[in-house]
């Protein structure tokens, strides 16, 4: 997989387009906002685009001045011409990196290799742990003692693809899955900013299937701990 952030070092200026697709709250989308809105950051969010016509995410990219737009997959008659009007909207906005946060619709092979090596998610779990939904109750049913989240390239496997970031939080044995999901979602809003920054100024590539941060391996993964 190639990745397409040589020319995106980090400027005083917004010059690094991104487009966001979300489908719920839209809490990562504020994280990134927030990250955005820092004079020292270069992203560019230009459009947020979301799958939910209801998405509360929808008024947070209001509020922060941004575009926003439903596409509504009952709109669409089947996935590809859904994917391929998704694509066409995206590209209208020329964006260097599409971000998935929340959006919850498994994309066509078409879709995935369009932004292949531009294109990256984020899984409430230890991936390659517990793709798909219910991350939480997997976990604690599993008698799991760590949980986290993972920010990864999108390949056409769902919930796959080459690891960016990991965040490991503590499973504590009172945990339900709201109280995990609280304490993962808290890191998800660290790491997802995060690796759009590195991607932004071209810190990141990936070999044999492998993300290196400045060409440095051991650098991949970030552990965060969390007290009760
Ligand atoms: C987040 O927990 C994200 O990791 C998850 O959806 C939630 C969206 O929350 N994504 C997936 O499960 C993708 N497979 P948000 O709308 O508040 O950002």
């Amino acid at each position: 997989m190639s990745v397409s952030s040589e020319s995106s070092a980090a400027t005083d200026d917004k010059s690094f387009p991104i487009v966001v697709l979300i489908s719920g709250s839209g809490s990562n989308l504020q994280a990134i906002i927030d990250s955005a809105s820092d004079p020292e950051s270069c992203i560019d969010i230009r459009a947020v685009i979301s799958s939910n016509p209801n998405a509360y995410g929808l008024k947070r990219a209001h509020r922060a001045g941004i575009s926003g737009k439903v596409f509504n997959y009952r709109d669409y008659p089947d996935r590809s011409s859904y994917d391929a009007a998704l694509i066409a909207e995206i590209d209208r906005h020329q964006p260097k990196l599409v971000v998935l946060a929340g959006f919850m619709r498994i994309l066509t092979t078409e879709f995935v290799s369009h932004y292949s090596g531009r294109l990256i998610n984020i899984h409430p779990s230890l991936l390659p742990l517990y793709p798909g939904l219910n991350t939480h109750q997997r976990a604690i049913e599993n008698g799991d003692t760590e949980a986290g989240a993972t920010v990864h390239f999108v390949t056409p496997e769902v919930d796959d693809g080459p690891v960016i970031i990991q965040a490991h939080v503590p499973v504590f044995e009172t945990d339900d899955s709201n109280e995990l999901a609280c304490r993962v979602l808290k890191q998800e809003h660290i790491i997802y900013p995060k690796a759009i920054r590195w991607f932004a100024e071209g810190r990141l590539t990936v070999q044999n299937g492998e993300v290196l941060l400045d060409g440095n391996k051991s650098l991949k993964q970030q552990v965060y701990s969390d007290e009760k």
